[in-house]
């Protein structure tokens, strides 16, 4: 069972074609969940006003503005001084998602769906074509994770919930995803991420002094 405050502040966007002057192709931005500074927890809760989904993914009888920190830490690569700021949301006993008839006791949910984002596969222009993914990610020391658990922090799901195109995960990856759910200091201090067969193609360890940059492409024409 999770237990334990999932504390890594991310902000989301996909590509930012302003920080890259020199590169000839310029992506338009798809959906942008990057925080305006003057937000506030509560605007999580409205939803003309957050850029994510009010609704999903949290604990049944949580708001958005319970789990939301807004801390004052250093600008992210795709945040812009005074534009955007850093959000950090919470994991604990709180977070237990209602599916159906029943609590999920397996684990801790606090999941941010981009709002405009449609479920059925090339419903939407981040379905089609190549794409994109970008988020930056940095841990508030003050409340560590504890990585001998399994933090599942960015992913695309298949529309058909079958499993997910990309993962991001951290700490101890359990067996149901692909690993063998050692507890060693080398294993649960990095940050992986699978592709759609729960393969991993990338790692690297886990920072606590600096925020840490990372981008998916997905290419759904050449699949
Ligand atoms: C961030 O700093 C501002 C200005 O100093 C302060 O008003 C605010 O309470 C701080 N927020 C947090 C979460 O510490
Ligand atoms: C939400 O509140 C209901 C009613 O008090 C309670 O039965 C349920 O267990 C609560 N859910 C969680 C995840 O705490
Ligand atoms: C971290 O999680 C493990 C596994 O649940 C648990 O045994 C350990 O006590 C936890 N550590 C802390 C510092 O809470």
């Amino acid at each position: 069972m999770w237990k334990h405050l999932f504390t890594a502040n991310f902000a989301l966007a996909l590509a930012t074609p302003q920080l890259y002057r020199r590169d000839p192709v310029q992506c338009p931005i798809i959906f942008d969940g990057r925080v305006s500074q003057n937000s506030t927890p509560v605007s999580f809760n409205i939803a003309d006003v957050s850029p994510y989904s009010t609704q999903y993914v949290k604990g049944e009888n949580l708001t958005w503005s319970q789990i939301i920190f807004l801390p004052n830490t250093t600008t992210s690569r795709f945040d812009t001084l005074g534009v955007h700021r850093s959000l950090e949301v919470t994991i604990n006993d709180h977070s237990l998602f209602r599916s159906g008839q029943r609590l999920q006791y397996g684990f801790r949910r606090a999941g941010l769906l981009l709002k405009d984002d449609k479920n059925a596969a090339g419903a939407d222009a981040a379905d089609q074509g190549v794409v994109t993914f970008h988020w930056s990610v940095r841990q508030d020391v003050s409340k560590p994770m504890n990585l001998s658990h399994e933090y599942m922090n960015v992913w695309h799901e298949k529309a058909d919930y079958s499993g997910n195109q990309f993962t991001f995960v951290g700490g101890v990856v359990l067996p149901v995803d692909a690993a063998p759910a050692i507890d060693a200091p080398e294993e649960k201090n990095a940050w992986r991420i699978q592709n759609a067969k729960n393969e991993f193609l990338f790692r690297t360890p886990i920072r606590n002094d600096a925020w840490q940059n990372f981008a998916v492409q997905l290419d759904y024409t050449n699949k």
